[in-house]
């Protein structure tokens, strides 16, 4: 294992107040945010919006890493450059999804195992030699009555650690991701219960894999309380909340956490962030960051809507979300900064 390797781009990945621009939606993913939008659903729409989003003008400024999914790291600019050549030199580095996807897991009703563990080693193989210096793993965990499951906590820890060895030996830094979703009407506490005991589970996992904590990033939810509970917290209590679940579970020597947005709004999973670097940023051993999807691209996508008249407006909608949540790393995004695009 070539442990400077994965040191380093772990530490570069969070470095200068960037973050992940995540942009790895599986083809049925991407093709059901575009039907929505009516965007046509065929590999040349994905290809050209892909397109839109690495060449958006000083993205590298405040993206410092891009999930890629298998069909986008092999595609190419319209003038034939290859994507990976377009964010190498905008100073950003490429990365992968290799899970295979969250499916049903026997015996759990209402509950998901992530697989894609078969031949993975030699997927690594691929993608390192392609370019790629980290990758991606996502478990999905629901809140329900009875739910999780130890079983399916157990379960997803294992997977996700047998994946993190395994790119850690190819070259690749593993982005850990267990995924408390949002749905639901529980609480911020019973959020912070679940996180807890998910996060505790992978990282006994990870250790007992011998996973070189110092060479991987961790990618989870915020503490928050489900999309229908009527008690909705200010974005300081969810800070607080986040930084506790973490300080209990999270060793000192991972270098960062990059968050996932889970459905939260642009601006709202901004203001998170903010309000998390603002009270913790010098408190914490671990810089926090953000691996934001939708919270960074859905601004853009509604704006593209298929048409190349649109790019250009588009990539500035991109870009604004991007550095916002740049400015939150430093716990210095306002809502000001929301006018100022208009
Ligand atoms: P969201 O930020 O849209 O939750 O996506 C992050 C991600 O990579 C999901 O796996």
């Amino acid at each position: 294992m070539n442990s400077q390797l994965l040191i380093h781009t772990a530490q570069a990945l969070m470095a200068d107040n960037r973050g992940i621009l995540a942009m790895d939606e599986s083809t049925p993913t991407c093709d059901k945010r575009f039907a929505k939008l009516g965007i046509s659903q065929t590999e040349e729409t994905r290809r050209a919006y892909r397109e839109l989003i690495i060449t958006t003008p000083g993205l590298g400024e405040s993206i410092s890493g891009a999930i890629l999914y298998d069909e986008t790291i092999r595609q190419k600019k319209k003038d034939g450059a290859p994507f990976l050549k377009v964010l190498g030199d905008a100073g950003i580095i490429p990365g992968i999804k290799v899970d295979t996807g969250a499916k049903e897991m026997a015996g759990h009703p209402g509950e998901k195992i992530t697989e894609g563990l078969d031949g993975l080693r030699d997927r690594l193989k691929e993608y390192f030699q392609m370019g790629a210096r980290f990758a991606k793993w996502r478990a999905v965990i629901a809140i329900g009555d009875g739910l999780p499951s130890r079983s399916s906590l157990e379960a997803n820890a294992h997977a996700l650690a047998r994946y993190a060895t395994l790119c850690q030996e190819a070259g690749l830094v593993p982005v850990v991701e267990p995924e408390i979703l949002m749905d639901g009407n529980h609480t911020l506490e019973r959020c912070l219960e679940v996180t807890e005991e998910a996060l505790r589970n992978v990282f006994i996992q990870l250790n007992c894999q011998r996973v070189l904590l110092e060479g991987m990033i961790l990618k989870p939810n915020m503490v928050l309380p489900g999309l229908d509970c009527p008690d909705q917290p200010t974005v300081d209590d969810v800070a607080d909340a986040t930084v506790k679940c973490f300080l209990r579970t999270v060793p000192a020597a991972v270098p960062g956490i990059a968050f996932l947005s889970g459905g939260q709004s642009g601006e709202l999973a901004s203001a998170r962030l903010n309000a998390l670097n603002l009270r913790f940023k010098t408190r914490v051993p671990w810089a926090l960051a953000f691996s934001f999807a939708r919270a960074i691209q859905l601004p853009a996508m509604e704006i593209w809507r298929g048409d190349e008249a649109n790019v250009t407006a588009a990539q500035a909608a991109l870009l604004h979300r991007a550095r916002c949540n740049q400015a939150a790393r430093r716990g210095e995004y306002t809502a000001a900064m929301e006018r100022d695009l208009e």
